[in-house]
């Protein structure tokens, strides 16, 4: 049986991998609307890969008879200046999903609840996967001289994050 602590903090995640992926369904849009049919293919794959992490941590709650509870899910940022922000903001909201994650990691130790700190582990290699990501597409943007302006700089990041997403 899981701590209610523990389970709490499970349940808080559920709602955090929907709203993430409200998150990147909202910046694939903006990409869309602006023509950045790379960024939005990228980020509408991010979408749904939240939405399977949200299903992981639901099964397991299950699993372990918790009874979860769906909230509201605030609605995410919806303005931004240009493709860099929008990288920017994604970068940004995936260190706050690893400060999160670690969070659960750190509490089920502390309780000695190793089949969650067991459990947790995945994503913890799956937020440090993102993280290399975001790090790679940073750095592309630093060579291509990217700050989100029109022209060549940002076709190649459309371009780019295109083959992240098909590479995938
Ligand atoms: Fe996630």
């Amino acid at each position: 049986m899981l701590k209610p602590e523990i389970a709490k903090l499970l349940n808080e995640q559920v709602n955090a991998e929907f709203y993430a992926s409200n998150v990147y369904l909202q910046l694939s849009a903006w990409c869309e609307a602006e023509g950045l049919e790379g960024a939005a293919l990228f980020f509408r794959g991010h979408s749904l890969e939240e939405r399977t992490h949200m299903d992981k941590i639901f099964d397991y709650l299950c699993e372990c008879g918790i009874p979860v509870t769906i909230g509201a899910i605030a609605a995410p940022p919806t303005q931004f200046a240009n493709l860099m922000e929008v990288i920017n903001a994604a970068y940004q909201h995936e260190l706050k999903v690893s400060a999160m994650i670690k969070n659960i990691a750190n509490q089920a130790f502390q309780v000695q609840d190793y089949t969650t700190f067991n459990f947790i582990e995945w994503f913890i290699a799956e937020q440090h996967e993102e993280e290399v990501l975001f790090g790679k597409i940073l750095s592309k943007a630093k060579m291509l001289g990217f700050d989100g302006s029109p022209g060549q700089a940002l076709h190649h990041m459309d371009n780019f994050l295109r083959a992240l997403e098909q590479h995938a």
